[in-house]
């Protein structure tokens, strides 16, 4: 029967025999996948794996600068790369989602490749696809797979003829999580909601700036953090807060204000592809809308998003 502590061992005698000296590259995300397969590489190789964590300006706030330094502090060989005005320029103007996604691909791709050539001698490229990543790019009419086009699976630099390492390649999400606790990975970062590769970028709905990144990153902290405080986050599958491209009416003392909405989402899923809006307490909706309409300059309305998927997907773009 499969046990973490069994599967961690076969693994690493499986890694160590099949990479031998060789050097790795392996492109963190800060998600429990990635970061996993890292540990895993770590044990069997060590120093030869080399780690490549990527900021597109599009993760939630303080999320590059944290993330990058609990890889250090996992004794992980990371390199950490900040894109975002890259990133900033080329989604200028862009407002179709499939268009988005496709610059944010691209661009990421583009990044983790001239980082990763310059190590020196790689041999392999690692990722942290898992059981259902496999099945979902089998199928030619998954749907998540033909409604938006996913791009965990960037690229390869193809003149560097890197050969694929997938150490999870076989396991599902809890499986991975609870290899993690068994390596005793960080329970915070193994409990981290999914979050998608395109990142805010996806949550702002029509054009990205940097402007409205710093709202939108403000609002998600808040609200997640609320989750957290108030014991919400473990029961709540996914959640974020989307950044509308609507200006509505509010008053500030005797001012009136014209300015953006905001609408927050939390669902219950097992795996994406169907999804449950959460019936977070009207007490604590209340608590996180004064918040951010209070803190956040720019927002001035908060709403609930109650659909669930389908008819309605997780993400608004
Ligand atoms: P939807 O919005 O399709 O999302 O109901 C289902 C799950 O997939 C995530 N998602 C993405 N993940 N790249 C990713 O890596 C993407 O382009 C992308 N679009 C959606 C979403 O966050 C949810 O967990």
């Amino acid at each position: 029967t499969w046990s973490p502590d069994s599967f961690i061992e076969t693994t690493v005698a499986e890694l160590k025999a099949k990479l031998g000296d060789d050097r790795v590259i392996l492109g963190l995300s800060g998600g429990v996948d990635s970061s996993v397969a890292a540990m895993l590489l770590n044990k069997a190789i060590g120093q030869n794996l080399t780690c490549i964590f990527v900021n597109n300006g599009l993760l939630r706030k303080n999320e590059f600068d944290d993330v990058l330094d609990s890889y250090k502090h996992m004794g992980l060989n990371v390199i950490g790369v900040d894109a975002s005005e890259r990133f900033y320029n080329d989604l200028k103007g862009v407002t179709d989602p499939e268009q988005k996604r496709k610059i944010i691909g691209r661009d990421f791709v583009e990044v983790f490749n001239a980082e990763a050539k310059k190590i020196e001698g790689a041999r392999w490229l690692a990722q942290g696809t898992i059981y259902p990543d496999v099945i979902e790019s089998c199928s030619v009419k998954g749907p998540s797979a033909t409604i938006k086009s996913h791009h965990n699976v960037g690229g390869l630099p193809k003149e560097m003829n890197l050969k694929i390492v997938e150490p999870l390649r076989l396991l599902f999400k809890d499986e991975v999580r609870r290899v993690g606790k068994a390596m005793n990975m960080d329970q915070r970062l193994l409990g981290r909601h999914p979050f998608p590769g395109p990142g805010l970028g996806i949550r702002i709905i029509g054009e990205v700036t940097a402007e409205k990144v710093r709202v939108l990153q403000e609002a998600d902290a808040i609200f997640i953090n609320g989750l957290r405080d108030a014991g919400l986050y473990d029961s709540v599958w996914q959640a974020g807060v989307m950044l509308l491209p609507v200006q509505s009416v509010g008053v500030m003392g005797d001012e009136r204000t014209y300015e953006s909405c905001v609408a927050l989402r939390a669902v219950i899923s097992t795996d994406g592809m169907t999804a449950d809006w959460v019936h977070l307490p009207y007490e604590f909706l209340a608590n996180v809308s004064n918040e951010i309409i209070n803190k956040v300059r720019g927002v001035n309305r908060v709403v609930y998003d109650i659909s669930s998927k389908p008819p309605a997907t997780i993400e608004w773009e």
